[in-house]
């Protein structure tokens, strides 16, 4: 560690499962803090691919190509490898080590009352997913972040439950081994609500997800099919923008314009079809840069290779530290 890093306010872990592109939801909701963080905190961001195979183990085949895709939304959303360790989990094995000793400590009742746990198994009904993987997929994500003795996990709130079990582990392990793991605090982040283009929660489940890596005409054509108010029916009627998905987008992307578009848009000054035209230019203004590196990204595939196999190596240094100590306090030498 130099001593920038150590100057900083402690380490943090987070993960991405590589199961598909990131949408805005997702930029919004976690990779925009995590970008802040970076100047305060120690941060290692991890392709979580192991933790994608719990639920897609049947069919991995493109688990590989995903986790590229991922490193470059990670890169484009301004990750920057100069700051941060972006790792993938697969290419640190000491997460697999460290993940099956945590496991010796885990009784089976904290990880089968994991609400997460029982939740998934419906929503993901059919699929054969009832196994000692998946049960188990709270205390990998526990060696995680433990193996880097991270002191906080930037996570929203579906993941707090996640985070706790990963405290309740650290207790255990300490008092049955000696402190040897900091308990993580999870950093709620204040997440800016997008909604998807049909007005329900942005989801690829959904459909109506806009692609972080989306081109200005994708935005356009997205922002053209969003929900408006269903009671504006003619150019003349007033709009209530409060109930209007293009103006939820507004609040976030509108800067000044808000104000006047939903002053317009009672009174009926302006029509839904040029709303979304105006939305549709911030929109992809405010995303240029992302599409800026993106661009770059996708001309110079060798970068992201480099990227990832300096990631694995520092991230390895860490971990292959942390799991001397456990081996010891363990009794494996
Ligand atoms: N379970 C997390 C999610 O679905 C992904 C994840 C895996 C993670 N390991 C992690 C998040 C460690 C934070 C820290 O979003
Ligand atoms: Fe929504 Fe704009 Fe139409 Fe008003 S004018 S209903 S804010 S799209």
């Amino acid at each position: 560690m130099d001593m920038a890093e150590k100057t900083k306010k402690g380490r943090i872990f987070s993960g991405i499962r590589p199961t598909g592109r990131l949408h805005l939801g997702n930029y919004f909701g976690a990779l925009e803090n995590w970008v802040n963080l970076q100047e305060d905190y120690e941060c290692i961001f991890g392709i979580v691919d192991w933790h994608a195979l719990t639920t897609d183990y049947e069919d991995p085949s493109h688990v590989q190509e995903r986790v590229r895709e991922l490193a470059i939304d990670f890169l484009s959303a301004g990750i920057d490898p100069e700051k941060s360790v972006m790792m993938v989990q697969s290419h640190v094995k000491q997460h697999a080590e460290l993940h099956l000793l945590l496991s010796m400590v885990t009784p089976l009742g904290w990880v089968e009352r994991v609400p997460t746990y029982k939740e998934q198994l419906r929503q993901l009904e059919g699929r054969e997913i009832a196994t000692y993987g998946f049960l188990g997929y709270p205390v990998l994500q526990a060696a995680d972040i433990v193996i880097y003795k991270a002191n906080a996990v930037p996570v929203g709130e579906d993941q707090l439950a996640h985070v706790e079990l990963t405290r309740e582990i650290v207790r255990r392990f300490n008092y049955l081994y000696g402190d040897t793991f900091p308990e993580p605090q999870a950093l709620l982040h204040k997440v800016r609500l997008l909604p998807g283009i049909d007005g329900r929660k942005m989801s690829k489940s959904y459909g109506n997800e806009i692609h972080l890596g989306a081109t200005e005409e994708e935005l356009q054509e997205r922002v053209r099919m969003m929900v408006t108010d269903p009671q504006r029916v003619r150019r003349h009627d007033p709009g209530d923008p409060d109930v209007c998905t293009v103006y939820a987008f507004y609040k976030i992307f509108g800067g000044e314009l808000q104000e006047e578009i939903a002053l317009d848009c009672r009174k009926a000054r302006i029509g839904c079809v040029a709303c979304k035209q105006r939305l549709a230019e911030s929109l992809a203004q405010k995303m240029a840069p992302v599409r800026e590196r993106r661009a770059a990204l996708e001309a110079d595939p060798a970068l992201i290779t480099d990227v990832l196999a300096n990631g694995a190596q520092r991230a390895r240094a860490i971990a292959e530290r942390t799991m001397e100590q456990v081996r010891r306090a363990v009794g494996l030498s």
